[in-house]
């Protein structure tokens, strides 16, 4: 069957070779310590998961929810941002429930733009802002290079000098586990203000953080509700990845044009899993995470501490993020091949390629592995 256009206008999936090999080294029975995939081993708190149990027996949870989600969830989440980032959200109207962040990401800008208009993307970036995000709803990329010295944030002039209509941005960021100021993201919310750009704002590590550092919402910008929409997913601060549940808030028409692009293709998160993620942003209190996140975050703290140091006596360039559980490495040579050199000692890494061609010297390792395999893993990677 012939792909369309917009899917054969998609670069090369970059991680096809490595992939296979993969799975081959898993099937001829080798034990890998995988360093790949964003997705905790951690496990859901219990209480968030005995919400769920809870929310299936409630009559009437099988049916149908609405694409912009139940008002007990959309209720929680504006309490949660009052608390976590002393700002208030209207639940009806700067609310909208996602089945998981990505989908949202994916849509908003459908809503907005026409084929051809232009988005710009961060690179290195996480993939879906340039793939599904972009060029799959018929978008034109505009690449903004993010480099180490600007510590991966754009600069005013790039953003002047780059003509687009709508922008993602990521912090605390995947890959890169780049923070940013307050200060900064106001500076960018009134140039893309100046500029007329719609702001998407992907805070999903805004709870994965390190060192005393707080994430910022953007919405805490004065400006910000005139052009932004930001997301947020429960996927990495609660270990709920494969539950799908997240959600946007944010400038009201942002949110009511992400609400009937959903109306016409979904049909809502189930309503067991927005009672479970009620029950987990209730966990809060007073915008202090619970302690069985605080533990997870201090293992996330601990584990990138051993991997960093161990990286940094092996020779190699590495920076300790203050947020995300993402350990971005320059390396000298093709991160393909290095990435392969690894495979062979039984150590998964992601090729900093697949993020952007800014990335082509770099792997990404995440955090999802036991400090005692973070270990073992040292023991094998050559030193620089
Ligand atoms: C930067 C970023 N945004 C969004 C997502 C998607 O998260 P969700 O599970 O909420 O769809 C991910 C997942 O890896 C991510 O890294």
């Amino acid at each position: 069957m012939k792909h369309s256009d917009l899917l054969n206008s998609l670069p090369p999936y970059p991680f096809a070779k490595l992939e296979s090999l993969i799975s081959q080294k898993r099937q001829e029975g080798v034990d890998l310590i995988s360093f790949g995939i964003g997705d905790p081993d951690l496990k859901t708190p219990n209480f968030i998961n005995d919400a769920l149990i809870e929310g299936l027996s409630i009559p009437g949870n099988h049916n149908y929810s609405s694409s912009a989600g139940e008002k007990s969830f959309r209720d929680s989440i504006s309490i949660w941002f009052e608390k976590r980032f002393n700002v208030s959200i209207d639940p009806d109207e700067e609310i909208c429930a996602l089945i998981g962040s990505k989908e949202g990401l994916a849509h908003i800008f459908r809503a907005f733009f026409n084929s051809g208009d232009t988005i710009a993307v961060p690179n290195p970036g996480y993939p879906l802002y340039e793939h599904g995000g972009t060029i799959l709803n018929d978008f034109k990329p505009a690449i903004i290079n993010l480099s180490a010295e600007s510590n991966y944030i754009p600069q005013s002039n790039q953003l002047q000098e780059t003509n687009f209509s709508g922008i993602y941005l990521n912090y605390p960021n995947n890959p890169t586990g780049a923070i940013i100021q307050l200060s900064e993201l106001n500076n960018i919310v009134n140039i893309c203000n100046d500029k007329k750009s719609i702001i998407v704002y992907d805070n999903a590590y805004s709870e994965i953080t390190y060192g005393g550092y707080s994430a910022p919402s953007i919405l805490q910008c004065e400006n910000a509700r005139q052009n932004s929409i930001e997301f947020h997913s429960l996927s990495k601060t609660f270990n709920m990845t494969g539950y799908r549940i997240g959600f946007a808030v944010g400038n009201k028409s942002l949110i009511d044009g992400l609400k009937k692009i959903k109306n016409q293709i979904d049909s809502g998160s189930p309503k067991f899993i927005q009672h479970a993620a009620t029950t987990a942003l209730e966990s809060y209190s007073n915008g202090k995470p619970p302690k069985e996140i605080l533990d997870n975050i201090e293992t996330y703290e601990n584990r990138m501490s051993l991997l960093y140091n161990g990286l940094l006596k092996l020779g190699y360039d590495v920076k300790m993020p203050s947020g995300t559980f993402y350990l971005w490495m320059k390396i000298d040579e093709s991160c393909e091949s290095f990435a392969m050199n690894l495979l062979d000692q039984g150590i998964v890494v992601t090729p900093g390629s697949g993020f952007g061609n800014e990335g082509d010297n770099y792997v990404r390792f995440s955090l999802t592995v036991s400090e005692s395999d973070i270990s073992k893993a040292l023991e094998k990677i050559p030193p620089r």
